[in-house]
């Protein structure tokens, strides 16, 4: 007789067994996953709970700010927000493979907790948001390697946490599920999914500050519009890509030579399969005009028409 109600009492069990009086350290993202485990840990173990928010400096739009509005100011969580940008982007200067990236952010991630852990006294446990299709797709069963998602594995040898991992049977529609029951607001239930390693897999190829920026921007018009049209719940996960190639164009009587912006755009149940989404093209025209007109070095827009598979959903 498994329902959610059931699922919840179980796992806070568990996790006050498991825990006892020790300490559990979070990363918070921000994103649907790393939320719920934290509202269900803070209803597990209250404040033996501490919360780390990286801003890696690959986040969207005004990102960090709301996370903390939304998780510290509403839940009372307590959360340390720190700011990594400038060294995650160090790190990642010059590199241009997609599996590098998403290992350099993954370790630089370690990295940071384990600097911020330090800081405090006495933490014994790592808590994550990882799903059940994260552990699939990473490989950690016998599943072969399609990305390595950074939420799973890549744990330095010489880390001392253990982790927990509540959702790691769960699909993302359980953890929605989850986090309506746990009274989570819709507005932080109902979040696209957005990749641990964030921009830094948008921007194809290497990550520098401009190009940051270009798609940070056109990524906030393009959820602007979204919203406006109203599709914000049909579509799974719509945001923007900038490939790094130039193409010719002309604005006024002005030759242009400037960035292309992909548009990604996928209805989907839980990411493992996705189809493109069909949005009508006078919005998809609206959005084009508005990010042609609005962002600095775009003078293209294209939209990715393939499902997954072929293709995957983010780009890299
Ligand atoms: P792909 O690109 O593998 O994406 O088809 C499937 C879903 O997973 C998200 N994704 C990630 N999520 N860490 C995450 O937490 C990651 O490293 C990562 N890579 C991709 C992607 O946004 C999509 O929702």
């Amino acid at each position: 007789n498994w329902s959610m109600q059931n699922f919840i009492d179980m796992e806070v069990e568990k996790i006050r067994d498991l825990v006892g009086d020790k300490k559990v350290l979070l990363g918070l993202s921000g994103g649907v996953d790393s939320s719920v485990v934290g509202v269900l840990l803070n209803k597990a173990i209250g404040d033996q709970l501490t919360c780390i928010f990286v801003d890696h400096g690959l986040l969207r739009k005004n990102e960090g700010d709301q996370v903390m509005e939304s998780l510290e100011g509403k839940f009372g969580l307590n959360i340390i927000r720190v700011d990594a940008k400038d060294r995650f982007l160090r790190k990642l200067e010059g590199i241009s493979d997609p599996e590098q990236k998403r290992k350099i952010i993954g370790n630089e991630f370690i990295y940071v907790f384990n600097d911020e852990a330090a800081k405090l006294d006495g933490i014994d446990y790592l808590a994550q948001g990882t799903l059940y299709t994260d552990v699939i797709e990473s490989g950690t069963a016998t599943a072969q390697t399609i990305k390595s998602h950074h939420n799973v594995g890549g744990l330095p040898e010489d880390m001392t946490f253990e982790l927990i991992e509540p959702l790691n049977t769960l699909f993302k529609d359980e953890v929605r599920e989850l986090g309506i029951e746990l009274n989570m607001p819709e507005s932080l239930v109902w979040r696209q999914p957005f990749p641990g390693p964030g921009l830094g897999i948008r921007v194809i190829g290497e990550i520098t500050e401009d190009k940051l920026k270009i798609v940070r921007e056109s990524d906030a018009i393009l959820r602007d519009e979204i919203k406006e049209a109203g599709l914000d719940r049909d579509i799974w996960q719509y945001f923007t890509v900038l490939p790094g190639f130039k193409s010719v164009g002309v604005m006024g009587d002005a030759r242009t030579y400037d960035y292309t912006i992909g548009i990604r755009a996928i209805t989907s149940i839980d990411g493992m399969t996705a189809d493109f989404a069909r949005i009508p093209w006078d919005i998809l025209q609206k959005i084009s005009v508005r990010i042609v007109n609005e962002v600095d070095h775009v003078n293209r827009i294209v939209y990715d028409i393939t499902s997954k598979p072929p293709s995957t959903v983010e780009w890299e």
